[in-house]
């Protein structure tokens, strides 16, 4: 099974890259399936339903969230009817919407979890202990598991990373909005990426002005930060293949494009 994994969707220029760039790289990499993480997709918080089913449009099968779940509160209208959006798993019992989901290409199943760091995070359940207990429950219908660790410090990750290692096919990190490099697979099987890095505005802190971002650092006076809409724009995220028998992953890819890195359709 291929898969494509697009990192936090910023405000509507990373929407608007989404809308460009994915059917190009379906075409590239021929995924079966394509989960984009949107915590960030409305202006830079949360999701609206009008943006969720965008991007379900656009070809993307499930959207994942994080930190900026509940931002928009437009969220709690549809989120219980939401079947191809997940929120952080571990957050606590009584909260809305859920936190695995599971897809079919074919004869196959892909389970998807979302989980979130608790690393100069909010502190939610522990991510360990609820990874063990939906992974038990995935591997009950498929040994595709892919996981969307929503955390802070690469320590964290990286441990994430080690503790699902020959569990799970893939664990891919959002959050930072900077990709990583280091992209690899574990001895045990698991693709493994510490951040998938971001899509929206390139030339910006994080996708957030970089004026307003920087004057908090400079003065330390409270700042509001918008998303920017025009100026160059970044997607970010990887490519994954998995074993369809045994789920472990046979390879993982970085995906970047910007001026810097244009988009070639796979030629050199
Ligand atoms: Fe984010
Ligand atoms: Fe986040």
């Amino acid at each position: 099974m291929k898969l494509l994994f697009i990192g936090d969707v910023v405000g509507s220029m990373g929407r608007e890259m989404v809308h460009d760039y994915l059917p190009k790289l379906k075409k590239m990499y021929r995924p079966q399936v394509t989960i984009l993480n949107g915590e960030n997709a409305a202006a830079g918080r949360g999701i609206t339903e009008k943006i969720y089913k965008g991007f379900l449009q656009d070809g993307v099968d499930i959207v994942t969230m994080g930190n900026h779940t509940w931002d928009n509160r437009d969220i709690f209208e549809f989120i219980d009817e939401a079947k191809k959006m997940i929120r952080p798993a571990n957050y606590p019992e009584g909260t809305p919407g859920k936190g695995i989901s599971y897809i079919k290409v074919n004869q196959l199943e892909l389970a998807v979890i979302n989980l979130h760091g608790r690393v100069f995070m909010t502190d939610v359940d522990d991510p360990f202990r609820k990874a063990d207990e939906l992974i038990d429950e995935a591997l009950k219908r498929t040994p595709l598991i892919f996981v969307d660790f929503h955390a802070e410090t690469t320590s964290e990750k990286q441990s994430m990373g080690w503790y699902l290692d020959g569990r799970v096919s893939a664990v891919v990190g959002t959050h930072t909005h900077v990709q990583t490099n280091d992209a690899r697979i574990l001895p045990n099987g698991t693709a493994y990426l510490t951040d998938a890095g971001m899509t929206g505005p390139y030339d910006e802190a994080l996708g957030m002005d970089r004026d307003a971002v920087l004057r908090r650092f400079l003065t330390q006076m409270p700042t509001r930060f918008e998303v920017p809409k025009e100026g160059r724009k970044i997607l970010s995220g990887c490519f994954i293949e998995i074993d369809d028998v045994t789920g472990e992953a046979k390879k993982i890819e970085n995906i970047v494009i910007n001026d810097d890195h244009p988009f070639n359709g796979g030629f050199e």
